[in-house]
């Protein structure tokens, strides 16, 4: 993979995760449930860990991390209010659910690319182990409510 066209990818990651921190903590702020909104906190919390370990891996490459806007909503096809909580809280897991498994699939595509280069393929294994994790709570949590 061409340093250009990597740079570029994980731009796109960065790009995300920011997205994924502003999305779970509105959506904290609109959850009536208190366990559902602590979690949603704590999570975006693990995102900002992976906007922080993307932004270290393109500044380690002599490049500057660069927000790409949004690109939660093109991916979902969502507008920002619907995916902020206005939705209600099944209707927000489900979304966060179809989010985390977009995510999980474009990490383990970029990881079969990079291979076993070292850090990089250690981070992007972090980032989507807790993307996994996110999912396993999300859907546990959703079974708890139907
Ligand atoms: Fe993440
Ligand atoms: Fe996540």
């Amino acid at each position: 993979m061409h340093e250009k066209e990597l740079i570029a990818k994980l731009n796109w990651f960065y790009s995300l995760e920011l997205n994924q921190v502003d999305l779970y903590t509105a959506q904290a702020h609109a959850m009536e449930d208190i366990y559902l909104a602590k979690t949603l906190a704590r999570i975006a919390a693990i995102e900002q860990q992976h906007v922080d370990n993307m932004a270290a891996e393109i500044k380690r490459r002599g490049a500057e991390p660069t927000r790409l806007g949004d690109v939660i909503s093109p991916l979902l096809g969502k507008t920002a209010g619907f995916l902020s909580g206005l939705a209600g809280p099944k209707a927000i897991l489900k979304l966060d659910i179809n989010l985390e498994e977009k995510a999980m699939k474009d990490y383990k595509d970029l990881i079969v690319r990079v291979g076993n280069d070292g850090h990089l393929f250690d981070v992007l294994w972090d980032n989507l182990i807790d993307e996994d994790i996110h999912t396993a709570w999300f859907a546990n949590k959703l079974r708890e409510l139907e």
